[in-house]
């Protein structure tokens, strides 16, 4: 073995030592550059390269390709016409020389000056052709053995790095797959959310106006009812009472014309006659406003008589327990609307400024007009509200009182008539110490 041969022998060796001790722990394309730029020196090649098989096995892609200078650009070349065919898919395969004659067709291979080369197929664990590993020449070569040896060392290391990349590219294109399909299934998701949301959103109208039609139907039953009853029992009660107003009338006159020695012990008795047949009618009068179930809204309504009624028709409550106070404005407050209604609404405000006095206590009225509007204030000295409950009084069904004692109806069904007046009503109150109602309604105008 001559001195050259010897030192060529060394060097493969050395770098054989380098590759398996340094290199082998150097995974990806870092690993294929540092083991092709070995390769062609320590195996005095112009070219060397790492090439991977395309999908449909008619092309090569370097990995990494280098020359006696360095790393060179990654290119990808038609199988078809060149020495890699015979190669890849198969056994090494070594050309010593005449390269341009045996493969015509290959123009890269011309272009480059090749003339021999050596080439030794990747492999991947179930036996399926990846790619290839070639040293290129530009001189003929005469032992091809040490340089395929070697080849064939490296091509069972660069396969196996092959395999571990195509797995990671795959398991990272899956990655990216799972992520589009996640932000799909994410989108998808949000715009079931918002369609969700709508229909909760009309099933939460649907539900209202279900519960106003229903206050609405309750409402028009308890009107209906009343009024057939108020009209039966005003009539009842009309008849025998104008039998009284005609005596008392007749007993007026009588004692006029025969004045006697108790002229005015009978007047008296005659005076409280009369005070007590002015409050039957006056009963009687408040009664007939639930009689007259109408819609009419082209009403002239007179507050102060309606409040009067009301009082009235309630005297029997507040007897001897509550003391009312009237602190009515001078001039006549005059609203345009249903009378029957508002009488509604007042008693029900009413009523509960009287349920909400337990045992002594006052209620006061006051009415103002200002600019155009008329207030009604009704405040009472009962237990109050608390702050808590406050903004729920006016909900339908929204009661405290005991089952059976309060619908919890009475707030709503005013509220829905003074809006219908184009009114307000509103709420003051004070644990222990009472509430305020105001309503407030247009004037009406001349
Ligand atoms: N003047 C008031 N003082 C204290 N609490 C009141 C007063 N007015 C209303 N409330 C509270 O508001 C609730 C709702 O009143 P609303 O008139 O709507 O129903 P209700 O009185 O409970 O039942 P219904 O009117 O059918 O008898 C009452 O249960 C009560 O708790
Ligand atoms: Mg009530």
């Amino acid at each position: 073995m001559s001195n050259k041969e010897l030192y060529k022998l060394k060097k493969q060796l050395q770098l054989i030592n380098e590759t398996v001790s340094n290199d082998v722990y150097n995974l990806g394309e870092q690993f294929f550059e540092k083991i092709v730029i070995k390769l062609n020196k320590a195996l005095d090649a112009d070219y060397t390269f790492i090439g991977k098989l395309s999908e449909n096995h008619n092309s090569v892609e370097t990995l990494s390709l280098v020359n006696t200078e360095g790393v060179l650009e990654n290119i990808t070349y038609d199988l078809k016409h060149t020495p890699c065919q015979n190669v890849i898919g198969q056994n090494p395969c070594s050309y010593l020389k005449n390269i341009p004659e045996l493969f015509p067709n290959d123009q890269l291979l011309i272009d480059m000056e090749i003339e021999a080369y050596v080439g030794v197929p990747l492999y991947d664990s179930k036996k399926e052709p990846t790619g290839i590993l070639v040293c290129l020449f530009k001189n003929e070569i005469k032992d091809t053995y040490a340089i395929e040896s070697i080849l064939m060392i490296f091509a069972s290391r660069a396969s196996a790095e092959l395999e571990h990349m195509k797995l990671y590219d795959s398991l990272e294109k899956y990655q990216k797959k799972l992520e589009v399909k996640v932000d799909e299934r994410t989108k998808e998701l949000n715009q079931k959310n918002k369609e969700l949301e709508s229909s909760n959103q009309e099933l939460a109208k649907t539900l209202e106006s279900l519960q106003k039609a229903q206050i609405q139907l309750i409402q028009s039953e308890k009107m209906a009812t009343l009024g057939i009853l108020t009209s039966g029992v005003a009539h009842e009660i009309n008849n025998p009472l104008n039998y009284i107003i005609g005596a008392q009338i007749g007993l007026s006159n009588y004692f006029e014309n025969h004045k006697s020695l108790d002229a005015e012990n009978t007047n008296i008795l005659l005076e409280s006659i009369n005070i007590g047949v002015k409050r039957i009618s006056n009963i009687l009068n408040g009664l007939n406003q639930f009689s007259r179930n109408n819609k009419n809204m082209d009403e002239d309504c007179d507050i102060h008589s309606i409040l009067d009624n009301c009082f009235e028709m309630l005297s029997s409550l507040t007897k001897h327990k509550i003391d009312t106070i009237k602190n009515y404005s001078e001039t006549v407050l005059m609203v345009k609307g249903n009378s029957g209604k508002l009488h509604q609404v007042f008693l029900n405000i009413l009523s509960n400024s009287i349920q909400s006095i337990k045992e002594q206590g006052e209620i006061k009225v006051v009415t103002t007009l200002k600019e155009k509007e008329v207030i009604i204030e009704i405040e009472d000295n009962g237990h109050g509200i608390e702050k808590d409950i406050l903004h729920k009084i006016s909900d339908p069904f929204f009661t405290t009182k005991p089952p059976g004692q309060g619908t919890g109806l009475g707030l709503s069904i005013s509220t829905s008539i003074i809006n219908d007046h184009k009114g307000t009503l509103k709420f003051n109150s004070e644990p222990n110490i009472g509430t305020t109602v105001t309503v407030t309604l247009p004037l009406k105008q001349n």
